[in-house]
């Protein structure tokens, strides 16, 4: 089993490299923020709960969070590995996370961060902002969550560099360079 977590700033790209990642290593993906949208899209009760955090750029809440990865964990057929998108991002659901890959005897091989200049960050999800319409691609929003990111989710870092899985990647360069860079962390779990 390969358990992987894509770490990384608001667009720093986790989203795009997931899909070369789950390909190459035969993953399962979970991806916190695309299940909330889901539910938004659903306009479900939680949907319609977190829409008003995610439009403000604001974290929803740990124990929502967590239940949705349990709901996933629990009904995935299986697998080769999971793969976590923009989970865990607080030291909270960090803890919570050994916690639960414990309970069914899994552990979390590395936790891959995505290394990108905040000017860059910005203007990739203004750029994104033109094609996709994201409604918290605003220039507003993309500062609350990137405010959300230093003060509660940054620290995830400490967190797993006490464990020895923290590894950064350099995330500028085209899609190839960066996915061959995240390859050179991931295949050492391989062998
Ligand atoms: P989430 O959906 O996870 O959003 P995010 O973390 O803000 O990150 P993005 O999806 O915007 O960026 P990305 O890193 O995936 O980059 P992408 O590949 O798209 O979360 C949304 C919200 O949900 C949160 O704000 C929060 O409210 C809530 N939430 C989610 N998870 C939560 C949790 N665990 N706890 C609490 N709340 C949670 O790339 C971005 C753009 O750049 C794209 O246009 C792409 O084409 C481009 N790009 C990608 N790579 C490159 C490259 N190498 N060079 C140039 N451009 C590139
Ligand atoms: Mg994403």
């Amino acid at each position: 089993m390969l358990n992987i977590a894509l770490f990384g700033p608001p667009g720093s790209g986790k989203g795009t490299q997931s899909k070369f990642i789950i390909d190459k290593y035969s993953l399962t993906y979970i991806s916190t923020g695309d299940i909330l949208r889901e539910h938004i899209s659903r306009q479900t009760t939680l949907g319609l709960q977190a829409k008003q955090l995610i439009d403000q750029g604001h974290l929803v809440p740990d124990e929502l969070v967590v239940k949705l990865i349990e709901e996933k964990l629990n009904n995935a057929a299986k697998t080769n590995g999971f793969l976590f998108d923009g989970f865990p991002r607080t030291c909270s659901q960090a803890k919570i996370l050994e916690q639960i890959l414990a309970a069914r005897r899994l552990n979390l091989n590395a936790m891959v961060s995505l290394e990108v200049p905040q000017a860059e960050l910005v203007q990739r999800l203004l750029d994104r902002a033109k094609v996709q319409g994201r409604s918290d691609d605003t220039k507003e929003v993309i500062e609350a969550r990137f405010k959300e990111y230093a003060s509660k989710t940054m620290p995830v870092i400490d967190f797993y560099k006490a464990l020895n899985k923290y590894h950064p990647v350099n995330g500028v360069g085209t899609l190839d360079e960066v996915f061959v860079r995240i390859q050179q962390v991931l295949d050492a779990f391989e062998k």
